[in-house]
């Protein structure tokens, strides 16, 4: 690895930015407001029963736009029910992002919002030690268990914290998108981070079998279009290119034979299909279930 490559998390800016990128050019968020039409209702269906509150932990809940829409269900569910949305999210720029969001949208009045600039390690060792745990009808951990150190001793925690007929949603790449490969194969020559896991559904599966945790799996189909990444000096291209490796301006530091690999990779079946002249990264992604 070059000296000179260093990991997109040593510039938060510029991760920020290039997750946006990745977000406008990516069916991500299209996909998860498929999952949160079609399969939340019947999933979030007995969380508040008998209860006069519901109780939602959002952790890692970045700008607010999914923990939104996961809101819109709960209150069609429970109409009128009164809802506490506490927020462990550990960047300022985030939640600054998700007030804003919060007081342009209407019909939130039943819902109280706490945010806490955190980790979700950060939270468990602050209630822990002032022994304020309480219990929680609905957890998501929504696209971030990537940046968890310790991801089984983090599942046993906040499945320990589900009241009962609670649920944890959890969100992450599918163990059949292109991300699996792309880091299976490419990990060990870009910059390492050790507050970045490269993890997948799969290897989540694996872990909450070994946790003997209870949970279900859908898998659902998503594209990231990836086209300007093959066109040189654009700017749209150069923040994918570093959402997809990882890695702060990629293709100004990258040795030009790893780009020239990842290049001819990218345009390959197992990592993307062609449709109408664009090039469609397979982001498929997996949604897990977690039972109490
Ligand atoms: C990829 S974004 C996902 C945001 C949002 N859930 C979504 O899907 O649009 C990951 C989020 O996790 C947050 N995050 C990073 N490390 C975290 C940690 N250790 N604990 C909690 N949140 C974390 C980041 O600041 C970021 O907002």
């Amino acid at each position: 690895m070059a000296s000179s490559m260093r990991s997109l998390f040593s510039d938060h800016s510029r991760y920020v930015e290039s997750f946006r990128r990745f977000l406008s050019s990516s069916t991500e968020h299209q996909c998860m407001q498929e999952f949160m039409d079609q399969k939340l209702p019947g999933i979030i269906a007995r969380i508040g029963d008998t209860k006069s509150e519901i109780k939602i932990l959002s952790i890692g809940g970045g700008a607010g736009e999914i923990d939104l829409q996961i809101l819109s269900k709960v209150q069609a569910q429970y109409p009128g029910i009164h809802i506490n949305n506490e927020v462990v999210e550990p960047s300022g720029e985030q939640i600054a992002k998700y007030k804003e969001l919060v007081a342009k949208t209407s019909n939130l009045e039943n819902i109280k919002f706490v945010w806490h600039k955190e980790t979700s390690s950060e939270y468990q060792n602050r209630i822990t030690e002032k022994k304020e745990i309480q219990k929680w009808d609905f957890i998501h951990m929504i696209q971030m268990l990537y940046y968890v150190k310790d991801i089984p001793a983090t599942l046993k925690f906040f499945h320990s914290l589900l009241a009962t007929n609670a649920k944890i949603l959890i969100i992450l790449v599918s163990g059949t998108s292109g991300w699996d490969k792309l880091w299976k194969k490419y990990r060990s020559r870009l910059p390492q981070y050790d507050l970045c896991q490269y993890v997948t559904s799969s290897d989540l599966s694996q872990m909450l079998d070994k946790l003997g945790i209870k949970y279900e799996c859908y898998d659902l189909l998503s594209t990231m279009d990836i086209s300007d990444c093959f066109i040189d000096g654009n700017e749209n291209g150069d923040l994918l290119w570093d959402f997809l490796t990882e890695t702060c301006n990629f293709n100004t530091t990258a040795p030009p034979d790893l780009k020239a690999e990842i290049m001819k990779d990218l345009q390959e079946s197992e990592f993307s299909i062609k449709k109408e002249g664009k090039v469609l990264f397979n982001n498929n992604l997996s949604f897990i279930v977690v039972e109490a």
